[in-house]
């Protein structure tokens, strides 16, 4: 096989580079176009752009494979724990149980908040979008950790790793029971990670907590399956943002913001959204297939398509099954789930839907579960933002161990070309 592509350009031939994956999956290697052509290259969205050659998800969106460092993510959502695959991620390999204990006994040392960044939350009017908070609150982590902001060596970013994992899952919490109006309190931290999580957001004030397995092992699930998905838009932001040396918390808050957006993380919030809309207006899903495929109507089917999958999500066939588990183990009716069914049969037959590969993805599912839980709709993106901790991390640590340089894309200019400035008693 040929070692270069060819490019072609006023009569003059350069040979770029192919650079092969551990998959086969083969990219031309571009850096050289434009001292030798002095050509750019353009693609808006990023749909045919590798920023990076990453080692730790692998994703072939053709056949709807997704791996963590290797490991398929069935395997994983069946049998690891979140830690674990939190572990897996960041540093490469499954933990030892004794790595996993240090890795638990590091971040729950981590595990509380500074009283004055409480105030800053209590400060948040109660309508306020739990992602904006979340956000800001981890951004303003920075203030209260300078030490972990400009971490070079492996210790350092160790040390910023275990604070946001262990802060991260307490201001989740809080922020989801502000919203519930119930009061700020730590959680148990003789639990496991995702037990202690479960325990730190449903624990009411007027009566002992008792843990639901059945929502414990769903939420252990849902954060795995959102742990990591290579370079999507939060994951390419957290490390766009990594890449100017802005700190790890930094990154991160600028990933949740990413996230937040319906076309990305926030879809799970619009879904059930729409469900529940649909099912008001008396349950018609063919009159919302038709607004779906109407190109003069705003509407879009949320929780499908995907950039990258033209294929099922994996993801989304795990999910599927675990809503169905989940709310027959807790004896909920949710006239949601139908809707969702009832739609995702009508479009995996519809030509539009056939034709432009569009499948049900992470979120369609994802976020009737978390209602089944007793998460506000508002708070659903919180909870995968939980879970993609790990991945950010992962992505923003490799990045930096590489070295990688600042992220900088360029532009074809399409602007006004030079003219004179024009006094304002002139105009
Ligand atoms: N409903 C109806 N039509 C759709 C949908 C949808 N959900 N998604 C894509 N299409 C159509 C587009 O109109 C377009 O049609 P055309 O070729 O006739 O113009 C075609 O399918 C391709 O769509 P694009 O928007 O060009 O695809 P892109 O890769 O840019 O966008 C995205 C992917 C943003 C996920 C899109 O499918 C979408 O908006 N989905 C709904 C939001 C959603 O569920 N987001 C969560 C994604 S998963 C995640 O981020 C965690």
């Amino acid at each position: 096989m040929a070692k270069f592509a060819t490019l072609s350009f006023n009569d003059k031939s350069i040979e770029l580079p192919l650079i092969e994956g551990s998959e086969n999956e083969l990219g031309v290697d571009i850096k050289s176009i434009r001292t030798e052509t002095n050509l750019i290259t353009l693609d808006p969205g990023f749909k045919n752009t590798g920023s990076c050659q990453s080692a730790i998800t692998f994703l072939d969106g053709e056949k709807g494979v997704l791996r963590y460092r290797g490991y398929d993510i069935e395997d994983l959502a069946t049998n690891a724990d979140f830690l674990e695959v939190a572990f897996l991620l960041i540093f490469g390999e499954l933990p030892n149980q004794e790595q996993l204990e240090k890795f638990l006994t590091d971040i729950k040392e981590e595990s509380y908040i500074d009283e004055d960044l409480k105030k800053i939350l209590e400060s948040f009017p109660s309508a306020a979008h739990p992602m904006g908070v979340l956000s800001s609150l981890t951004s303003a982590l920075t203030a209260f950790n300078p030490t972990s902001v400009n971490v070079e060596i492996e210790e350092d970013m160790y040390k910023a790793i275990v604070r946001i994992m262990g802060k991260l899952p307490v201001l989740v919490a809080w922020v989801f029971r502000k919203k519930a109006g119930l009061p700020l309190k730590y959680g148990d931290y003789s639990l496991g990670y995702v037990e202690n999580i479960a325990r730190m957001m449903f624990r009411k004030p007027n009566k002992e907590y008792v843990a639901n397995p059945v929502v414990d092992a769903a939420l252990n699930k849902l954060l795995i399956l959102h742990a990591d998905h290579e370079q999507n838009c939060s994951t390419s932001t957290v490390r766009i943002v990594g890449s100017s040396h802005a700190g790890l918390f930094a990154s991160i808050s600028a990933g949740i913001s990413a996230l937040w957006g319906p076309l990305h993380g926030g879809a799970n919030q619009a879904v059930v959204e729409m469900l529940e809309a649909i099912r008001q207006d008396g349950g018609d899903t063919k009159k919302y297939m038709e607004k779906a495929k109407d190109k003069s109507d705003s509407f879009r089917l949320m929780g499908f398509g995907h950039r990258v999958y033209k294929n099922f999500d994996p993801r989304a066939r795990i999910i599927k099954k675990a809503a169905d588990e989940v709310l027959n183990d807790l004896g909920i009716v949710d006239p949601v789930l139908d809707i969702a069914k009832e739609l995702e049969a009508e479009a995996l037959r519809d030509p539009y839907f056939v034709e432009r590969k569009l499948y049900p993805n992470v979120d369609f599912y994802s976020g009737i579960i978390y209602r089944a839980m007793g998460i506000s709709t508002e708070t659903f993106t919180v909870m995968f933002a939980l879970g993609r901790l790990p991945g950010w991390i992962a992505q923003w640590r490799e990045m930096r161990l590489n070295k990688e340089p600042i992220g900088r894309p360029r532009q074809i200019y399409i602007g006004e070309n030079k003219r004179s400035f024009v006094p304002l008693n002139k105009r």
